[in-house]
């Protein structure tokens, strides 16, 4: 298509000139140099040597060729033949790996569809098959298939809420989906914060990599310590790493990270009747652990519990009612409990943060 070469600080003045006329075509301004801009023009523009244009040249450019909007675009020719719910609708992704579940019909092109994605997303290294959550540790089986750079590794650095947090989908938990319930924790210990008028310790027993963390750690003078744990190693080898690096400089004390059964926390004498904060993210069976976890809370002073559960939807009275009676029995006085739906599950499910706040009375007996 010709186009007007006119120099950069004129390209105003010429393009209300020729939209005036009728002589602008549909279709950017586009850069020529630093200098120059091209001006689109239409057929019934004058001819490239008309005095009309003041000595200014008229070139010819190649159209422009819109970007493909979707990785879909970006297959092979003779695969854009196939039916389009062939390919995945949707993907995860976590820092630079991309994780996409292939339905049979998409296996055999997994690399095809592995290198239009990578072709797409700028951001993306990695791209891994994603064939489903496995074992205890909610960990996914991830294959990988094509890699931006030849770097293979599944391990990569999320940010959340501006904190950078080394995660690996493929050996350890970790869910971007509950962020926002993390900015609910973090308004819930300063408010118990505020009550009990000195830095606090958070223990939690299932922390995955850690995430519930760095927004606590952050905040001057909120959290004196931590007890933080898994059962998972590989993913307290991760959390390790993630606290060091949030808790750099703080002096945080106590600092404990431990692998073990949380059921098995309240045998170890270091890890009881220290936490005004416990933190319960075991959502199939957090209510059922409950009880094996409160000899980890400090005694005679207010505390708090946050904890998400899987539980049938509409059950918040019942489901209260029933924390209320394990705290209670575990020798708590129940200030107030606190039942709230969070997201769908199942038909029949409901994903559900509950909260506790109440003060244990006396030490637990093992
Ligand atoms: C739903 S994930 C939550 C992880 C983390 N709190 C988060 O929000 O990302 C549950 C975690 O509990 C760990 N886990 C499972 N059973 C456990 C147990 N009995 N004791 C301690 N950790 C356990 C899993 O390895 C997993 O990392």
């Amino acid at each position: 298509m010709r186009h007007l070469r006119v120099p950069s600080a004129q390209t105003q003045r010429w393009l209300l000139h020729c939209k005036a006329n009728g002589w602008l075509a549909e279709g950017p301004v586009r850069p020529l140099s630093d200098e120059h801009r091209g001006l689109p023009l239409s057929d019934s523009a004058p001819s490239d040597d008309h005095s009309v244009w003041e000595g200014l040249d008229v070139v010819v450019l190649e159209p422009v060729v819109p970007a493909p909007s979707h990785w879909t675009d970006r297959l092979p020719e003779p695969l854009c033949n196939l039916p389009p719910s062939t390919w995945p609708s949707a993907y995860e992704l976590q820092g630079d790996v991309l994780m996409v579940k292939l339905e049979a019909g998409a296996e055999p092109y997994a690399n095809e569809v592995a290198n239009a994605m990578l072709a797409q997303l700028p951001n993306v290294r990695l791209v891994c098959a994603d064939e489903g959550v496995t074992g205890d540790f909610r960990v996914r089986s991830l294959r990988p298939i094509a890699s931006r750079n030849g770097n293979m590794s599944t391990k990569t650095t999320v940010r959340e809420h501006g904190f950078a947090m080394t995660v690996d989908p493929a050996v350890a938990y970790f869910s971007s989906r509950l962020s926002t319930q993390r900015e609910h924790t973090l308004e819930a210990v300063r408010a118990l914060r505020q009550v009990r008028e000195e830095p606090l310790v958070v223990a939690d027993p299932y922390a995955g990599v850690g995430p519930a963390f760095p927004l606590l750690l952050d905040e001057p003078g909120l959290v004196s310590g931590w007890l933080a744990g898994d059962l998972n190693p590989d993913a307290v080898e991760l959390l390790e790493d993630n606290l060091t690096r949030w808790s750099a400089g703080k002096g945080h004390e106590p600092a404990l990270t431990v692998c073990r059964d949380a059921l098995s926390w309240a045998d170890d004498p270091s890890l009881r009747g220290q936490a005004d904060v416990l933190l319960v993210n075991l959502p199939h069976d957090s209510i059922d652990h409950l009880p094996h976890l409160l000899p980890l809370l400090a005694i005679r002073r207010p505390v708090l519990i946050r904890g998400w559960a899987i539980r049938s939807r509409g059950s918040e009275e019942a489901d209260s009612d029933q924390i209320r009676n394990m705290c209670t029995d575990g020798g708590m006085v129940v200030n107030r409990v606190s039942v709230t739906p969070v997201k769908g599950f199942s038909s029949t499910k409901a994903f559900v943060a509950f909260e506790v706040h109440g003060q244990v009375q006396q030490a637990f007996s093992s």
